[in-house]
């Protein structure tokens, strides 16, 4: 999503403002812009597309200056076009804005009636020319930006330029992260830790409804009410380095090959293999007393969730209530006292998950969060932490987080099963034992990846795929789906395997493809006989199972999966899918780590 930073420095702004660009492309963007002050006057160049048109841009026309602002745009009001990137200027001010303006079509015509012009489609322009107009009353810049929040209704992080003002910025925080960073005579503001790594590691998260204003050789920070506010300084563990690809094409293929490495690191922190025990945080409350789990989250991390649900009700026979973020909230949820609502989201700010978070918070929930980003605004507001230690995630398609969420998430229901008494210390150990052995089998997969490339191209010309798995492979196959279509753009769809034959059936014949899910043990009879019958419709059969019994010689393909444990076994199904997906959009040549119209982390509605 949208990206921000800005810089009120003391050497030429446009530089590291293009760095700090750099770090925040992997959010997903398609156009990008740049204003400085320069001699008391604003100068902006903006470009859509990636950040090179902009680079290319600025090397015909330099902007000069120290205080700057920058920010890459993904499109919400308005096509990603030069005219409605972002900043947005008059001769007065220049700005920047993450997540949307509510009230800006009224406040455009109340504008548009007094008089103003406006040359794009974007929510941002409004701001733009409403602070504009308040300076032009005679207002100092800090009371005119005072009575710009007061008007503004919605979601954003802004933050201002004031012509004549170099050494002066104003930031605001409602709905939209924006974190202000400490450096030595100069300050910066950037939507996250990220886009602030290479400038400063004294970071100061603003909390909701805090505004800022930044000179040089200080910062201060007011709440809603105009008072001013101490918020207290972290330190950023964000690495100052860029990451790069290493060997890999894409960012996609470097996480998935890293799986079996960061999903290791995630469970050093939750396993202690010698004393075959699980080590979660301290918590502000006691596991064996939780009467009912919430699990929210979106996109792939739903599914983390879904896979979840099934691990928690077998092995804690705690009841588990799984919703989609964007849902939850205005579905009217009924807590039950003392419930425990858990919120999985890699960013940590996705806007859906983060207000579900405040909805069970306000009703008295005990609130967890797993997260990748420590720092993150539903790690800030969570009663308990659980990191996923992934590393930084590039690729907008969700890989090593997935895993590494998943991992978090079993060594926790395993947890909870001891508290409530359900599993005794030998089982925990039998569990703890297994999960250690999952980086190794997930190095094995990844070792046969030619097979799976090889599925990859075959099935990359289908225009419709399916993926189908029983039980806890039912989220995997709708993982399998999601991954397939956001980067490979072919339409696909995960089902229940038991459920094809009420419907989807229909659209079996032999271009379609059916990727099965379907591990020996369990429910895997069962899915072979969807399978079968799927066949029996002349549909492409992939099997990924470590048995391939009675279908072998009618299936198009098979992909060998070592054997693993029950608890495991999810996590290993991961790797093949997202092989698949990403081999596929390999073979048509899409743009893998940006996909286009997605964003990495989704803070708007
Ligand atoms: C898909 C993907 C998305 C995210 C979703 C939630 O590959 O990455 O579906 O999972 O946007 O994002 P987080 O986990 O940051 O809340």
């Amino acid at each position: 999503m949208c990206g921000i930073v800005g810089i009120v420095g003391q050497s030429p702004a446009v530089p590291r403002m293009m760095e700090s660009l750099k770090r925040l492309e992997y959010r997903g963007y398609d156009s990008a812009g740049v204003a400085t002050l320069s001699k008391g006057s604003l100068e902006r160049r903006r470009a859509p597309g990636k950040l090179d048109a902009l680079a290319g841009l600025l090397a015909n026309s330099p902007l000069e200056g120290n205080s700057g602002i920058g920010h890459t745009r993904w499109a919400t009001h308005g096509e990603p076009t030069e005219a409605n990137a972002h900043p947005h200027m008059t001769d007065k001010v220049a700005i920047v804005h993450n997540g949307i303006i509510e009230n800006f079509k009224e406040l455009k015509d109340e504008l548009t009636a007094s008089g103003a012009e406006f040359e794009g489609e974007t929510d941002t322009e409004v701001v733009a020319k409403l602070l504009t107009r308040e300076l032009e009353t005679g207002a100092e810049p800090r009371a005119a930006f005072q009575t710009l929040l007061s008007r503004l209704q919605g979601a954003f992080a802004l933050c201002v330029l004031v012509a004549g003002k170099e050494n002066l910025m104003f930031g605001a925080r409602e709905g939209s992260p924006l974190v202000v960073g400490l450096g030595d005579g100069e300050n910066y503001l950037g939507s996250d830790a990220m886009a602030l790594a290479g400038l400063s590691n004294r970071l100061i998260y603003l909390e909701e409804g805090d505004w800022v204003e930044l000179t040089r050789d200080s910062v201060q920070v007011f709440d809603r009410a105009n008072t001013p506010v101490e918020r207290a300084t972290s330190i950023s563990q964000v690495a100052t380095t860029m990451i790069d690809k290493g060997n890999h094409r894409h960012f996609m293929q470097k996480e998935i090959y890293e799986q079996p490495t960061v999903v290791a690191q995630t469970l050093g922190r939750y396993l202690d293999p010698n004393a075959g025990t699980i080590r979660l945080p301290d918590m502000p409350f006691d596991l064996k007393d939780v009467p009912k789990i919430t699990l929210v989250a979106c996109g792939t991390s739903f599914y983390a969730a879904q896979v979840a649900r099934y691990w928690i009700e077998k092995i804690a026979r705690v009841p588990v209530e799984v919703d989609i973020a964007s849902e939850f909230r205005y579905r009217d949820p009924v807590y039950v006292d003392g419930g425990l609502a858990i919120f999985i989201s890699q960013s940590g700010e996705t806007m859906d998950t983060l207000a579900a978070l405040r909805h069970a918070k306000d009703a008295g929930q005990h609130i967890a969060s797993i997260v990748n980003v420590l720092g993150s605004t539903m790690a800030r507001e969570s009663d308990l932490v659980l990191p996923i230690h992934a590393g930084p995630e590039v690729g907008v398609a969700s890989t090593k987080a997935f895993t590494c969420s998943l991992s978090v998430l079993a060594s926790f229901a395993v947890q909870l099963a001891a508290d409530k008494g359900e599993i005794d210390a030998a089982t925990v150990a039998n569990y703890v034992s297994e999960l250690e052995h999952a980086p190794a089998l997930m190095a094995k997969i990844l070792s046969d990846d030619e097979k799976i490339e090889s599925i990859a191209r075959d099935i990359a010309t289908a225009r419709d795929i399916l993926f189908v798995g029983r039980g806890i492979y039912f989220p995997i196959a709708m993982e399998g789906a999601l991954k397939l279509k956001e980067i490979s753009y072919i339409h696909a769809e995960g089902y229940a395997a038991g459920e094809l034959k009420h419907g989807p059936i229909a659209l079996i014949d032999e271009n379609v493809p059916v990727i099965g899910i379907a591990p020996d043990g369990g429910l895997s009879e069962k899915t072979v006989s969807n399978l079968q019958e799927i066949m029996a419709r002349k549909g492409k059969v992939v099997l990924l199972s470590d048995n391939k019994g009675s279908i072998a010689d009618d299936m198009y393909a098979h992909f060998e999966m070592p054997p693993a444990g029950d608890l495991i076994s999810p996590i290993l199904y991961a790797l093949p899918i997202q092989l698949l997906s990403y081999y596929a959009a390999v073979e048509k040549g899409t743009d893998v780590d940006m996909p286009r119209n997605l964003a990495k982390s989704v803070t708007v509605e």
